[in-house]
């Protein structure tokens, strides 16, 4: 790596290898590794069918392990020549792998059998995806795949539904450009307004995707214009070309479209969901798209939500909505993904009464169980727009006869936009462990509950996990070279939601950053957990306090605008005057909103004395004299914070710099330039941060900072 302002590094134009460097496949690469197959092509075929992706996955399994073996030195053998890894393709997983013992018995689908006896490994899968997923789990394993004492495991994903949503549209949208809330360059789908010719970059990204288990994709922005509205009728050919990018590693493709799509293409005279024309138009339409792509996955739909079309105009509730589109996709087994996000953006700021976090259980909690089974509720993890803090959404405890999915947002829209390093897992994996009924709440807050000792991650096993992609064309996929740790640790948390952060963050620094011999530098370990590790934390102390949400800058929501929301339409403020700060959530006195989370929460959040300190200001408005939990004061909190969070932004800036002299060439000299680039932008920020929300607060209060440290 360069140190200082060296020359500029050369950079390769392929895109970077993220967690799949050849490196990463050292450990399976040196060995002598078969593949066995029952016949495919026969009319009794031996498997299962996992649709028509069969073929082309098996052909990407034969081709994995023809690459690693070649680049590495190992060799793809017979599978009767004992080879030490046996990918296995069986429709029964029960019986004892070839020449393995220890079988036990059956595996949930989509999961795989990972057999080691004397140092030789086995997988068995019943589908040629779900072997896909463990040749991947091998390679994570690495060396100790091989060394480990003899184990018979079953693995199988928490959730059955684990999807990817890209916010891109085909056409550059004047004010959201080409990818929505996309800070790592164009669309790996679209340039120049229509599907890209080349899109071997999308089978790559697909190759990244399947390494952590993520199998579904839905191509375009949820905001559906009319360019990409065409992609469920005239493009469909061209979808087609993306889906055939995406199969070979068992991603199926899903699409968002626009609820007024039987009007805008199909000349109708209403989109009313109970109209037999219109239910007729999305029956063919849905019967074009499978016809076209077999494989297809479903629709994602966000209706009556900042200006998309909806049921409302015709006096339907979204259970008629959603059930519309399902009608049309269930002969093929398709799926609708169904947004919660509606609330009214036209809101007065007058009004108090009015509760952008009640409104998404205000529509959607009485539609419980009105919802066909192949519909899909997702819901974002909280009740506002995936603030850095947020509690979470009440909705997701609220519909127990209702398939419902937590949406997250890898892009980091309020998190810093890739231009800061926030590693995101472990905010990620405090929502999923939320227990709605009691038990642990946020911030290791312990609450005694009911019976009902269920997480979030539990009610939403059967309709999974869904987030928004932060990838874009950019050569390192993501802007920032760091927040590849955010997508790799999204699609482990959707295959197991119980995992470790950190060492989810350890898997992806060994994967990332192996060296031609599979070895990672143990200083460059240490530094990048150092700057990763606690790097949600530190964004929220040095951006918006104690759960108060949106002081961002308006539209583009990077860098601090403390009154930016606060007279607009969006429904989103924190009503700081002189004396306090903060809104009134409770039943006692304010919105209502704690009356949507079951006991205990409700009252947990309802009163001041028990409302955990890092959401007091989401639930409550209090005076800056206000004593937290914690014993500091509102106002000296804030400084506290704000101070503490820039000193950390110090330490990660000089842990980086550190690696010069440390481990020097351990990091490629593009990606060290890239990320030296990020740091300085974010130290800068996280300054102005610091400045502007310190100084707001202390000429609102006036009262000092109980330190004497500079405020302006
Ligand atoms: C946020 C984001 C929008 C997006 C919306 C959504 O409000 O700023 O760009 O369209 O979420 O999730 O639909």
């Amino acid at each position: 790596m360069s140190p200082g302002n060296g020359p500029e590094p050369v950079v390769d134009p392929a895109p970077h290898p993220a967690w799949l460097p050849d490196g990463a496949l050292a450990a399976v690469g040196r060995r002598r590794v078969a593949l066995r197959l029952p016949d495919l092509s026969g009319p009794a075929r031996a498997i299962p069918s996992a649709g028509p992706d069969d073929s082309v996955v098996v052909g990407t399994l034969r081709a994995e392990a023809e690459r690693a073996t070649t680049v590495h030195g190992g060799v793809v053998v017979d599978p009767d020549d004992s080879p030490d890894l046996l990918l296995h393709l069986s429709p029964d997983l029960s019986g004892p792998a070839e020449g393995m013992s220890g079988a036990r018995p059956g595996s949930p689908d989509g999961g795989f059998r990972f057999v080691r006896d004397g140092g030789r490994v086995a997988v068995v899968a019943a589908t040629p995806t779900a072997l896909l997923h463990g040749w991947f789990h091998v390679v994570r394993l690495g060396e100790a795949a091989f060394t480990g004492p003899d184990a018979d495991e079953r693995h199988a994903p928490a959730f059955a539904l684990r999807v990817l949503d890209h916010w891109d549209n085909v056409d550059v949208h004047p004010v959201m450009g080409q990818v929505e809330r996309g800070y790592a360059g164009g669309s790996i789908f679209y340039a120049d307004g229509r599907v890209r010719d080349d899109l071997s970059r999308v089978t790559t990204y697909a190759r990244l995707l399947a390494a952590t288990g993520v199998d579904r994709v839905c191509i375009n922005n949820v905001n559906v214009h009319a360019r990409e509205a065409r992609l469920l009728t005239d493009d469909l050919p061209e979808v087609a070309r993306i889906a055939a990018a995406l199969r070979p590693y068992g991603v199926r493709t899903h699409l968002a479209v626009s609820f007024a799509a039987p009007m805008t293409l199909g000349g109708l005279p209403t989109s009313d969901p109970l109209d037999d024309d219109v239910r007729a138009w999305w029956r063919a339409a849905a019967d074009r798209v499978w016809a076209t792509i077999p494989d297809f996955g479903g629709f994602v739909v966000k209706a009556d939500s900042e200006g998309q079309p909806g049921p409302f105009a015709y006096g339907r509730d979204h259970a008629d909505g959603a059930n519309l589109l399902a009608e049309a996709v269930a002969p093929h087994g398709g799926l609708v993904h169904w947004r919660a996000f509606v609330y009214d953006h036209r809101q007065d700021w007058r009004d108090r009464s009015t509760d952008r976090a009640r409104a998404a259980h205000d529509h959607f909690a009485p539609l419980d169980g009105r919802f066909a089974d192949n519909v899909v509720v997702q819901v974002k993890h909280g009740p506002i727009d995936f603030q850095t803090r947020e509690p979470v959404s009440p909705v997701l405890a609220a519909m127990p006869r209702t398939r419902v999915a937590i949406e997250l947002q890898v892009t980091q829209e309020y998190t810093g936009q890739q231009r800061h390093a926030c590693y995101l897992a472990p905010w990620w994996s405090e929502n999923l462990a939320f227990r709605p009924w009691g038990g642990t709440g946020g911030d290791g807050d312990r609450v005694d509950g009911g019976d009902d000792a269920r997480a979030v991650r539990d009610v939403v096993a059967a309709g999974g996990i869904a987030a928004v992609s932060n990838v874009g064309d950019d050569r390192f996929w993501t802007g920032h070279p760091l927040a590849q740790a955010n997508l790799y640790a999204f699609g482990r948390l959707a295959w197991d939601p119980t995992l470790d952060p950190a060492a989810l963050l350890d898997e992806w620094i060994g994967l990332t950053f192996a060296g031609s011999d599979g070895a990672v530098d143990p200083r460059l370990r240490e530094v990048l957990h150092a700057v990763l590790g606690d790097s949600w934390r530190t964004y929220e102390s040095y951006t918006a306090p104690l759960g108060v949400g949106f002081m961002v800058r308006p539209g583009h929501h990077y860098g601090p605008d403390v009154d930016g929301y606060e007279y607009t339409p969006w429904g989103t403020y924190h009503f700081a005057d002189r004396d306090g700060i903060g809104v009134d959530r409770t039943r006692a006195t304010g919105t209502g909103f704690t009356g949507q989370y079951p006991a205990p929460w409700r009252d947990v959040y309802e009163d001041l004395t028990t409302c955990p300190d890092e959401l007091l200001l989401f639930f409550h408005h209090v005076p800056y004299t206000h004593e937290l939990r914690s014993g500091t004061t509102v106002v000296q909190h804030i400084y506290d914070t704000h101070f503490a969070g820039v000193e950390r932004v110090r330490e990660m800036v000089a842990a980086w710099e550190s690696l010069a002299e440390l481990a020097p060439g351990a990091v490629p000299d593009d990606v060290d330039a890239r990320v030296r680039e990020r740091l300085a932008e974010q130290l800068r920020s996280a300054v102005e941060w610091r400045d502007q929300i310190n100084t707001y607060f202390f000429r609102k209060s006036g009262i000092p900072d109980a330190r004497g440290r500079t405020i302006y």
